[in-house]
């Protein structure tokens, strides 16, 4: 046994992840791969890295040193479970097999339940960053018990992506499925983020006929200020692509149907069974939906818009509303990100550290970005914090955007431009500050055909009105 870390699953996440691993000082990696071609390619491609290959899981296990660790990175589900048993078959007490794959949280809360008994831990892991990251330094989310930490911790280190301060972007987010609920979460704030992006993009594009290549100078001129982020970064690069084919730019030729592989839907599901709402999240995943209902897009295309024209006169004063905008409405994203793992935590019983959270996602991941200090920093101050949006900070942002975002949302409803995104998130941030809120006629309307009772402001208790009766009121139940 010479390998002290193995990796199973060979594909480019997988290969880069090894290869990565490979390139720093201490490591020795096994490989294997269900198909040994690819194990063979791999290595010949790589013979620097020094790889341990296996072509069959016996000599996979003996290669690793104890206790054995491994990394598995095969498609989510059905795959994963089928690696999973043939290591577990053949690892010992104190062993650690860790998933890296995008696994829904609930798999891996099954899977670190069904191995507990054996002894073996346990670890699903967030990886961030593509496949990029995955080679020099992805953004790296893994749970499981505290104990197989101390083994992966020293490992995980000394790959992950590094923060400006000079710290690994990698931390123990929590036991059990802890890693993988936050990497759903980050991404659900990674979509909300894109379309906020794209929202912007749309409204710039419609609202002052810059072409996108003049407003990928937009882009990379925010890209030096507070909305610095690798979002951004590659946002300019993609409107500034030529079609080599039509010699049109790229985003004119690319068909408007945005794909999604679920931890966007998931964000969201699981953000509906906690009762947190992640509204921003919510518009982005239902825009990509929308964008892709091709047959009710067309049966639309005629319906009416609005009927005067839309025309931006101070283009560039429009282009810094749309950024302040963007910035608020992403301090929203982010915001209600953070509060769905807090949700999360409470609910699993994870401790999580919400500052670790923003610092690990300063650097690999795809939604790392310049105020993610300023998010580490909030919860600092004040580890109780009940909303970012609150912090002072993020007040003071919002504060001097909220002109700005209100400008935005309101010419882009009366221009009949899309903007779900930036509009749910003022009305988000509305509802939250709002002294009053119209639930109280809900409660009035529940308690009408449901005798679904309500509380009073007045004094404590709860009750009921009589309301096919002679509508008097019932106390239901008093305080004591
Ligand atoms: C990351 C990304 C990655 C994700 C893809 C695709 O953090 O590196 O979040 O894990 O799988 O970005 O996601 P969608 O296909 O759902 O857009």
């Amino acid at each position: 046994a010479t390998a002290n870390i193995g990796v199973v699953g060979l594909a480019v996440m997988g290969s880069n992840l090894a290869r990565n691993l490979a390139g720093r000082e201490g490591n020795t990696v096994a490989v294997f791969n269900r198909h040994p071609d690819r194990t063979r390619t791999l290595t010949a491609e790589h013979p620097e890295a020094g790889f341990v290959a296996s072509e069959s899981y016996d000599d996979f296990v003996a290669s690793l040193a104890r206790p054995r660790t491994a990394i598995i990175l095969v498609k989510a589900g059905a795959p994963t479970d089928a690696v999973i048993s043939e290591l577990a078959s053949r690892f010992e007490p104190g062993d650690i097999i860790v998933d890296g794959g995008n696994a829904n949280f609930h798999d891996t809360i099954r899977r670190e339940a069904d191995l507990k008994a054996s002894g073996i831990h346990f670890v699903g892991m967030g990886v961030s960053g593509g496949e990029e990251g995955a080679l020099h330094g992805p953004s790296l989310m893994p749970g499981g018990t505290a104990q197989s930490y101390e083994t992966l911790g020293p490992i995980l280190r000394t790959i992950a992506a590094v923060a400006p301060d000079g710290e690994p972007c990698v931390t123990h987010v929590g036991t059990d499925g802890a890693g993988h609920f936050v990497k759903m979460v980050h991404n659900g704030i990674e979509y909300a983020d894109m379309q906020l992006i794209a929202e912007a993009y749309d409204l710039i594009r419609r609202g002052t006929g810059k072409s996108p290549a003049e407003i990928a100078d937009v882009f990379a001129e925010w890209n030096t200020g507070e909305l610095e982020s690798y979002l951004i970064e590659i946002t300019a690069e993609v409107l500034r692509q030529v079609d080599a084919e039509t010699g049109a730019p790229l985003v004119d030729v690319i068909l408007d149907e945005a794909g999604a592989k679920g931890t966007g839907a998931w964000t969201v599901q699981n953000a509906l069974d906690l009762g947190v709402p992640t509204s921003g999240i919510a518009e982005a995943v239902f825009a990509r939906s929308l964008s892709s209902r091709r047959a009710q897009r067309e049966a639309a295309a005629d319906l009416p818009g609005p009927e005067t024209e839309w025309k931006v006169d101070d283009v560039d004063g429009f282009i810094e509303d749309v950024r302040q905008a963007l910035y608020a409405s992403k301090i929203v994203a982010y915001s209600q990100g953070f509060d769905e793992i807090i949700a999360g935590a409470e609910q699993f019983g994870w401790d999580i550290h919400k500052g670790d959270i923003a610092k690990i996602w300063r650097a690999g991941c795809i939604i790392r970005a310049r105020f993610l200090n300023r998010i580490s920093d909030a919860y600092a101050e004040d580890p109780s914090l009940v909303a970012l949006a609150v912090a002072p900070y993020f007040r003071d942002a919002i504060t001097g955007g909220q002109a700005p975002w209100r400008r935005i949302v309101a010419t882009a409803a009366q221009a009949g431009i899309p903007t779900p995104a930036f509009s749910s998130s003022l009305a988000y941030y509305d509802g939250l500050r709002a002294d009053r809120l119209p639930a109280a006629l809900i409660q009035g309307q529940r308690d009408f055909f449901g005798a679904h009772t309500y509380r009073r402001v007045d004094k404590p208790g709860v009750f009921h009105t009589l309301w096919s009766g002679d509508r008097s009121e019932i106390t239901i139940e008093s305080s004591n």
